[in-house]
């Protein structure tokens, strides 16, 4: 949900903060703007678009300078267009600001604002912060540091902004409140700023993430210094990146989300990297050890995500329930916020989160946690603000996801659920010893079994080829696998913008057999496990109906097959660890139609990646 960036220090400031833009891109792109400035005058240049329009709007004019910002911007306050787009500048055009979030009071501070002779061009809610803080370092005679902090006393809301003034060019003022902020500490006083630390891994691995409620300024002779809000001063904490740039590049493939789909056989064995240990016969967290005995007393989890992340927990939570016998809820976070649940002080919620930023997600933490919960998280981005403010958790080691379609995080998180059920199982004893080592061995197998199931993709594109042009899909899945069966509609409406539903098999009696007609492509989950022999039943009422049969099926397969219009196989494994393969021959369904649509799919429209507003 829009991301900033911003720099001073030696070099020229403006390929730096487009470089850093595009990288940045996935959080949004409705427009973008930068702002430089250039010997005591400050220019912005901003249009509606993406980084690249941008590039062409600039064009030929003078980008010179040494210190400067930018923004991509996912719209909130007002569509997205020329005016909207950050940077923002004060009345007399003196100070600007880009930022990340939302400032809920705004209209009460413009209006008063407005009485005092400020005349304002655009809809945002920003701009009247930049007017903020121009007004109060005028009037009160104070400096730009100093104007912020006394602007975000009055400020409701969740912010990570950059501040700019021609009268102070060799500064800048960050701050953040549930909004990230990472600050890059460079060589001989190169400063990097930005939402993420994506576009400063190219430049410096020395990173500071500011907390909530801090406010930093970067001087050119004095380097960077941390206050918070109520003033006092604190120090700054230097961490190393473990990120690495190739990771944030497209490596040949024609889309960061085909890279990514086809990134998991690595990611899944990251994920399980010095976890699981199958000589041994043991499954070891390293990052929730210190409460692991919670998790194996707990008498209820919880657990909360959003979009592909609360599919995950629902695949969670039929490993807690199979394999460690606990009961649990998957709760969207959204929901979850804002309905005074019920929450005890032995419940353990386990939050998951690729971003680890998602602001929904974030605040069902802070309500749980306050009501006395231990809470667990699962986010892919090491450092985010989710990972830290849980009481433990487990990365998911997926390695930076840029596609705004969630793939590798999705099977990673699934992973480490696993991971933990098994833990949680063996140490409980509601898994048998014969079934836990299975387990593990198969679970070792995953990775080699996705990579197979790759293998599947020119299958997967000719049927893409054949249903390219549906309207609507439907997406059936029992079991461990009803879930991947919601996941496969959201991967195929988010990037082909095709309507798409995903449905346990047997409810579809309920009504969406109501649709299908010729017409109507239904993809089935129908390996073999528990429910085979009914998912067998709900393909021959589709067929029965004329509908068209993409069945995922198990290798060998022959009942399903001859029923299906189209097969894909997947090698077999135990019952727990179907969705980690069956999800993948969806992804690449959607992905492959999508292409052959003509749609954006690293970026479909407006969606964003790190949903940083509620
Ligand atoms: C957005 C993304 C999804 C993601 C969801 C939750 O909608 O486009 O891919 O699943 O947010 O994000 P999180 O970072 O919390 O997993």
């Amino acid at each position: 949900m829009c991301g900033i960036v911003a720099y001073l220090g030696r070099k020229q400031a403006y390929p730096i903060v487009i470089n850093g833009l595009r990288r940045l891109e996935y959080r949004g792109y409705d427009s973008a703007g930068v702002a430089l400035i250039q010997e005591g005058a400050m220019r912005i240049y901003k249009c509606q678009g993406k980084v690249s329009d941008l590039e062409a709007h600039v064009g030929a004019s003078s980008t010179a300078g040494t210190v400067g910002m930018g923004h991509t911007r996912w719209a909130t306050h007002g569509p997205p267009n020329d005016i909207n787009a950050h940077p923002h500048a004060s009345n007399k055009g003196d100070l600007a600001i880009i930022h990340n979030g939302i400032i809920e009071n705004y209209a009460a501070i413009k209006e008063e604002l407005r009485h005092r002779g400020h005349v304002f061009k655009s809809d945002t809610d920003t701009e009247v912060l930049a007017h903020l803080i121009d007004d109060i370092r005028t009037t009160e005679e104070v400096d730009l540091a100093e104007a912020v902090r006394l602007a975000l006393q009055s400020v409701v809301g969740a912010y990570a902004i950059v501040v700019m003034d021609r009268r102070s060019p060799d500064t800048l003022v960050a701050a953040r409140k549930s909004s990230p902020l990472v600050i890059g500490i460079g060589d001989d006083g190169d400063h990097y700023m930005a939402s993420d630390a994506t576009p400063i891994v190219e430049y410096t691995r020395n990173v500071v993430y500011l907390e909530d409620g801090e406010i930093a300024v970067i001087d050119r002779d004095k380097g960077l210094t941390i206050r918070n809000i109520k003033n006092q001063s604190k120090t700054p904490f230097i961490q190393e990146l473990e990120m690495h740039l190739e990771a944030l590049e497209k490596g040949g493939y024609d889309h960061f989300m085909l890279k990514e789909i086809h990134e998991q056989p690595r990611s899944i064995r990251d994920s399980l990297r010095g976890r699981l240990n199958v000589a041994k016969g043991e499954v070891v967290l390293g990052g929730i050890k210190d409460h692991e005995q919670k998790l194996i007393n707990a008498r209820r989890i919880l657990i909360l995500g959003c979009g592909t992340s609360w599919h995950a927990g629902l695949v969670g939570e039929y490993l807690f329930e199979d394999l460690a016998r606990i009961p649990v809820e998957v709760e969207y976070a959204s929901e979850f916020r804002y309905r005074n649940p019920i929450v005890n002080e032995d419940d353990i919620v386990i939050a998951i989160s690729q971003s680890g930023e998602t602001a929904d997600t974030m605040a069902a933490i802070e309500l749980a946690k306050g009501r006395g919960a231990t809470i667990f998280g699962i986010c892919n981005v090491v450092g985010s603000s989710i990972a830290r403010v849980t009481h433990a958790g487990s990365y998911t080691h997926a390695g930076p996801e840029i596609g705004v379609a969630s793939t590798k995080a999705f099977t990673a998180q699934v992973t480490v659920l696993t991971l933990m059920a098994l833990m949680i199982g063996q140490r409980k004893g509601t898994i048998a010893s014969s079934a836990f080592h299975r387990m593990l061995n198969e679970l070792d197998s995953i990775p080699d079994k996705v990579q197979r199931v790759l293998g599947t993709e020119e299958e997967v594109k000719r049927i893409a080829r054949i249903y390219k042009d549906a309207t609507n899909a439907l997406y059936l899945g029992r079991g461990y696998c009803f879930p991947v069966a919601l996941e496969g509609a959201l991967k195929l409406k988010e990037i082909s913008y095709i309507h798409a539903e995903g449905y346990p098999a047997a409810e579809m009696k309920h009504g969406p057999i109501a649709l299908i007609d010729e017409e109507m492509p239904v993809i089935v989950i129908a390996t073999k496990g528990a429910s085979y022999e009914k998912v067998v039943s709900n393909v021959q009422e589709v067929k029965a109906r004329k509908g068209k049969i993409i069945a995922i099926v198990t290798e060998g397969d022959r009942v399903v097959r001859e029923l299906a219009d189209h097969s894909i196989e997947i090698p077999e494994t135990a019952d727990p660890l179907v969705p980690l393969l069956s999800v993948v021959p969806l992804q690449l369904l959607s992905y492959h139609i999508a292409v052959m649509r003509g749609c954006n799919v690293d970026q479909p429209r407006n969606l964003a990646k790190s949903v940083t507003v509620e």
